[in-house]
């Protein structure tokens, strides 16, 4: 078994890394994977969520075979934000198993087209204005100021699930 992640600004990176460290498996980016993983390996796959979606899933469920799988968004975890991830990855109940885990947000890190597209969210958070419901709420507030939800005990629900396995 191999994990491999999609990261950009670091978060995820340190998610799969940690977990790597704990189980002592091979962590690759989705990039290096494809010269150090082989096709169907068995993966953890650690990918980064933008407007919903696991960022490099779909390429990489095209190639190997994905067991478990941890989307790191900034949200927070509620089953309503893991159901929208789950709906908009065409995911089915069974296969991979899901773990959503919350990353974090830099707003000195983000640039050009990102940096548009984060402050459109932001804008359009912001017309709710009253209407918003906390989770949204917390989620203007972390684009708006930076937040850092990284932390090992995240991953114990995954650390159990894969020692079982
Ligand atoms: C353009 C953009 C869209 C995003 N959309 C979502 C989203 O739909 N849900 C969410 O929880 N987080 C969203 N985020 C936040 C990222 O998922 C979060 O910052 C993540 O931890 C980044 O991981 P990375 O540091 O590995 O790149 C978005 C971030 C960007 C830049």
């Amino acid at each position: 078994m191999y994990i491999i992640y999609e990261s950009d600004s670091g978060f995820t990176k340190r998610y799969a890394e940690a977990f790597a460290q704990k189980t002592g498996l091979e962590c690759h980016s989705l990039y290096m994977a494809r010269i150090k993983v082989k096709k169907h390996s068995d993966v953890i796959f650690f990918g980064r969520v933008m407007q919903n979606e696991i960022d490099g899933f779909k390429k990489a469920r095209k190639k190997y075979n994905i067991l478990a799988l941890c989307p790191v968004g900034l949200r927070m975890p509620t089953n309503a934000v893991i159901e929208e991830i789950a709906e908009k990855n065409e995911l089915n109940e069974n296969l991979p198993k899901l773990f959503y885990l919350r990353g974090g947000f830099d707003p000195e890190q983000n640039q050009g087209l990102e940096k548009t597209l984060i402050n459109l969210i932001i804008s359009d958070l912001e017309s709710k204005g009253e209407d918003l419901n906390a989770v949204d709420a917390q989620y203007l507030s972390d684009l708006q100021n930076g937040a850092d939800y990284v932390n090992e005990e995240n991953l114990a629900a995954l650390l159990d699930w894969y020692e079982n396995c």
